[in-house]
């Protein structure tokens, strides 16, 4: 209740609750190719946020009755792990999960190349395994860099996060109080050319705050971008190294 009492709870001499300034994002930490039996796969750390996402394919449609002749499909599924938020979540879909499903795959599907794949299907499975609020972002930033990890031709890397409104001012990322009593919150995800494939929005801001949000936003997609693109270079630059070092012991032997 603390935070609903003024709105100098939220941000005290210019920093936040958690100690960031209005623009700044939380820490993050990606890894790719973490997980042996996917194509591709991704671990993120945004805060307190802890997000797996491996991809399978692209493979053989199943049920047939779902394969399209000129692309692929994409199948994106979202879940919530029940240990992820504080109060136990029932196990199984829910119309949350349902809803995040649908806009992490809207999200990712206009850069991916499915018309190379005719009647296939990539799935992309996002598993939360601790949330702090901004899951659905930090899913899809993990599902964009799996699915390059899988091979996966697509016209460049999505990045997503949100800004928000708490105690009057515009902020990058929120964590879970502000988002829980702030004044809004707005999730994006974009191209790196710009291109915006998520806009939602719960609460309210004025056209100014909107316009100034979208920017914040713009700006954290753009430091995720760079992070997402430096551990991709060094997992294949790493791969590239060992696969030289093979190749140097077969022609000795
Ligand atoms: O996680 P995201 O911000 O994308 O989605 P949300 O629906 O705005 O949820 C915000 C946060 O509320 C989540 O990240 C969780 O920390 C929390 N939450 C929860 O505690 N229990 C749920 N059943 C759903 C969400």
């Amino acid at each position: 209740m603390i935070f609903m009492e003024e709105k100098i709870s939220f941000i005290k001499d210019g920093l936040r609750l958690d100690g960031r300034r209005p623009d700044e994002l939380r820490p993050i930490k990606i890894e790719v190719g973490v997980l042996a039996r996917a194509d591709g796969s991704c671990y993120v750390e945004m805060g307190k946020n802890r997000v797996i996402a491996a991809v399978y394919g692209p493979r053989e449609v199943h049920p047939r009755h779902l394969q399209e002749v000129t692309r692929a499909i994409v199948r994106y599924r979202y879940n919530m792990a029940s240990f992820s938020v504080e109060e136990r979540r029932r196990p199984g879909p829910d119309r949350r999960s349902y809803e995040l499903s649908k806009v992490g795959r809207e999200a990712l599907e206009p850069v991916i190349l499915t018309s190379y794949y005719p009647r296939s299907v990539i799935d992309v499975f996002v598993e939360i395994l601790q949330a702090d609020a901004g899951t659905r972002t930090a899913g899809i930033n993990a599902a964009s860099v799996a699915l390059a990890d899988a091979g996966i031709p697509m016209r460049g890397l999505i990045s997503s996060c949100a800004a928000g409104k708490v105690g009057g001012e515009i902020v990058l990322d929120p964590m879970k109080e502000e988002d829980n009593f702030g004044d809004a919150d707005m999730p994006i995800a974009m191209t790196p050319s710009g291109e915006i494939t998520l806009l939602q929005m719960d609460g309210g801001l004025t056209i100014d705050e909107f316009h100034e949000a979208m920017e914040l936003a713009k700006s954290g997609c753009r430091q995720i971008y760079e992070v997402q693109r430096k551990v991709l270079i060094e997992r294949y630059s790493q791969l590239e190294g060992e696969r030289g070092e093979q190749a140097e012991v077969t022609a000795c032997d």
